[in-house]
């Protein structure tokens, strides 16, 4: 078997890191950043974490804080229109997910001709090209996008989750920092967790799975899942915290050399007609769509069981999948997470975009990579299942 493995190519990781993010724009010989972050990073000051090295370096970085949770085609487009506008030479992704996979859109749709939108790149076209390289520093663990060929960019037109895939997605250096997470509110932590959490277990079950991305998914796995409660408890669990942000960035390597399955795959629709927080949409589903699929993958989430801890060594693949999805419930109960009916959508709403989510989730990709493959009338039915719980 012949494994492709992508990642950026540096990666700094640990406490204290992104105090050197200029040290690594100096070893990739950049000097003129365009910093794209979120509004929220600028007012609170965490944005100077990252500006006050380069200050200290000389480097001058222009700011584009426009981004959006759930980044759409129109601020891509807005975003693109500065990188043009001035004299960079690489973008710097920081914040959540949104700003840095606003960076990595940017870079992808300022390599093609001027008048393309967005959404020729989605899947499965393949966005290999990009016209800068993109530094990525999370601010949550998380979305793993710092180590991922991929983004997510919401067609405000149709409203769909678009998922772009390609090199032109893959970070060429990552800044991974710990301590940028002690200030994110438990809601957060416990969406944003439960999302790498997520990436890791699909990654490992996905009928694209392979050796390599086995063992970034087993050791996302082991980090994230002991510490989920952890951190959600106590915000400054400094611990739990590192091992919380080094699995998500592990998972993200899992996943991007892997893939993701169905659980994102119909969580996607979710955030786009819903505006679900995207690690929320996939609590929602995760038990259910696991105990759909683990029949089908029984060994692979067996395994996945004992790896988190939540089932013992001795136990046999039926009782530890059991307590797999148990564990899962247990976890959406202790982090509050809502059902969608909790979250406030009225049924009538659900019901009523129910053929239009299916179709969206399977037109993705990512369904075809579960254990267990559903057709729309199954996608729907485990909609239907997780709506009120
Ligand atoms: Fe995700």
């Amino acid at each position: 078997m012949v494994v492709q493995l992508v990642a950026p190519r540096v990666m700094l990781m640990g406490g204290g890191a992104v105090a050197r993010l200029a040290e690594v724009l100096a070893q990739l010989g950049l000097s003129k950043p365009l910093v794209v972050t979120d509004p929220f990073m600028v007012s609170s000051g965490l944005l100077d974490r990252a500006l006050a090295p380069l200050r200290a370096a000389g480097i001058t970085a222009a700011i584009f804080s426009d981004t959006v949770p759930d980044p759409t085609d129109t601020v891509i487009e807005a975003g693109v229109k500065v990188l043009r506008g001035g004299d960079f030479d690489c973008l710097i992704g920081f914040g959540g997910g949104s700003p840095m996979d606003t960076a990595k859109a940017m870079t992808i749709l300022a390599a093609a001709e001027p008048g393309t939108h967005i959404r020729a790149f989605k899947v499965p076209a393949a966005a290999n090209r990009a016209a800068l390289p993109v530094i990525c520093v999370p601010t949550t663990a998380g979305t793993g996008s710092e180590a991922t060929r991929f983004t997510v960019i919401t067609d405000t037109e149709r409203d769909e989750k678009m998922l772009i895939a390609g090199l032109g997605a893959l970070p060429l250096a990552a800044v991974v920092d710990h301590e940028l997470t002690f200030g994110l509110p438990p809601r957060i932590t416990a969406d944003t967790g439960i999302d790498s959490l997520t990436h890791a277990l699909e990654a490992f079950v996905s009928k694209r799975a392979n050796p390599v991305a086995d063992d970034y998914a087993r050791s996302a796995m082991r980090l994230i899942a002991p510490n989920l409660r952890r951190v959600w408890a106590d915000p400054g669990d400094a611990v739990a915290r590192e091992a919380m942000m080094r699995g998500a960035t592990l998972a993200g390597l899992a996943f991007s050399n892997s893939s993701v399955a169905l659980v994102h795959g119909m969580s996607r629709p979710v955030g786009a007609h819903f505006h679900v927080p995207h690690g929320m949409s996939n609590a929602m589903l995760l038990p259910a769509v696991t105990a759909f699929g683990l029949e089908a993958g029984r060994a692979r989430y067996a395994e996945a069981a004992r790896v988190m801890g939540v089932a013992s060594e001795s136990e046999g693949d039926q009782a530890a999948c059991a307590k797999l999805v148990e564990a899962l419930r247990a976890w959406n109960r202790d982090l509050a997470v809502p059902t969608p009916s909790g979250f406030g959508i009225a049924a009538a709403d659900w019901e009523r975009v129910l053929p239009t989510m299916a179709q969206q989730a399977l037109a993705s990709g990512s369904p075809a990579n579960n254990p267990r493959v559903p057709d729309a009338e199954q996608i729907v039915a485990l909609y239907r299942e997780v709506f009120a719980g």
